[in-house]
């Protein structure tokens, strides 16, 4: 990593399947960062068994996050792609962060409390703590800027107070990040629910695009999605099924949503529908290509972990040796 560069720090869980809307609202935007920035992207197993998690289903959910980041066009050779569990700093920080982090504050998180809500049968401190974790992830790194979307906001405010309330005690030991705010990107909504976002966990599937369905089940998805009774195709805030299938069509032709009104201006929503799921089909068409490719390169995979793991480890335990040295543990000799 070169030194003049500002480091962007994001994680994904490996939970749920990734979708149009993580694709078109981030990573699809994070290629175009890899040459301006330094960029590591965390796949976060270890925030993800703060729920229950079937093992087979995580380990090959966290590889297939990582190909479906390589096969999105991030290069693992100029982005730091790795697995969180093969760095141990990162649990080494947490510990001790959570030595600087108070009850309340974690009591305020309303990822928290809806979490907890919704897992009433395990309601466990890694779920408390989970911000904690995640704070260690971004500061171990010396982040600058974090894409975030609306609901890790408070997460990100979290870790800027511990980093800052470290920083008063100690020195300067954390840079304290900022949220990095893209200029470009799609908001995708849900396809039935158009209303609310589109979320890889959300339950009702026919909301989602996963990046590796079918093309008949994307074709299909689209013709079931929510639109509106007068049948005209127009970008308005009173409109939203309509408006997200454009703006998701924009997204991925590349057409502006005025030049894509006047192409839809004497179609019905019927085979408006159907040209917005082909226009996806054919966007995903070389991504789901360069994933079946990867599945075949188990060797190519592996050095990608072992190598982007090793780069990950050494930066981290940097700042963990300074932690430590700073909190008064005693020096390795
Ligand atoms: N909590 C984030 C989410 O669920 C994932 C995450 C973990 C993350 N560590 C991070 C995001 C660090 C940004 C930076 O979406």
């Amino acid at each position: 990593m070169s030194d003049d560069k500002k480091i962007i720090f994001s994680g994904m869980q490996p939970s749920g399947l990734i979708t149009l809307g993580n694709y078109l609202g981030a990573l699809n935007n994070w290629t175009k960062l890899q040459d301006e920035y330094n960029c590591l992207y965390c796949i976060v197993d270890m925030h993800a068994i703060t729920v229950r998690q079937n093992p087979a289903q995580l380990r090959k959910a966290s590889r297939d996050v990582l190909m479906q980041y390589i096969a999105s066009g991030l290069d693992p050779e100029k982005n730091i792609i790795y697995y969180q569990s093969h760095v141990s700093a990162h649990a080494e920080l947490s510990w001790v962060l959570n030595c600087y982090t108070y009850m309340g504050e974690l009591s305020r998180m309303t990822q928290f409390k809806e979490k907890s809500q919704k897992h009433a049968d395990n309601i466990n401190s890694g779920l408390f703590t989970y911000p904690v974790l995640m704070a260690s992830d971004i500061l171990l790194y010396q982040t600058d800027l974090v894409p975030v979307g609306e609901d890790q906001r408070q997460h990100l405010e979290i870790t800027r107070d511990i980093a800052m309330r470290f920083n008063g005690i100690y020195g300067d030991v954390f840079k304290v990040p900022e949220a990095y705010i893209s200029k470009v990107g799609a908001k995708v909504m849900a396809l039935q629910q158009p209303e609310k976002k589109m979320s890889k966990s959300d339950e009702n599937k026919n909301n989602t695009i996963a990046l590796m369905d079918e093309p008949s089940i994307i074709m299909s998805k689209f013709k079931k999605a929510v639109t509106d009774s007068d049948n005209e195709v127009r970008f308005s805030d009173d409109k939203p099924g309509v408006s997200n299938l454009l703006s998701i069509y924009s997204a991925v032709t590349g057409i502006t949503i005025p030049e894509a009104e006047k192409e839809f201006a004497n179609v019905g929503y019927g085979n408006f529908k159907t040209s917005v799921g082909e226009a996806v089909v054919a966007r995903l068409e070389p991504l789901q290509k360069r994933v079946a490719d990867l599945e075949k390169n188990k060797d190519y995979l592996d050095s990608i972990i072992k190598i982007n793991g090793e780069k990950a480890n050494h930066l981290a335990n940097k700042t963990l040796r300074k932690v430590h040295k700073k909190i008064g543990f005693p020096p390795r000799v």
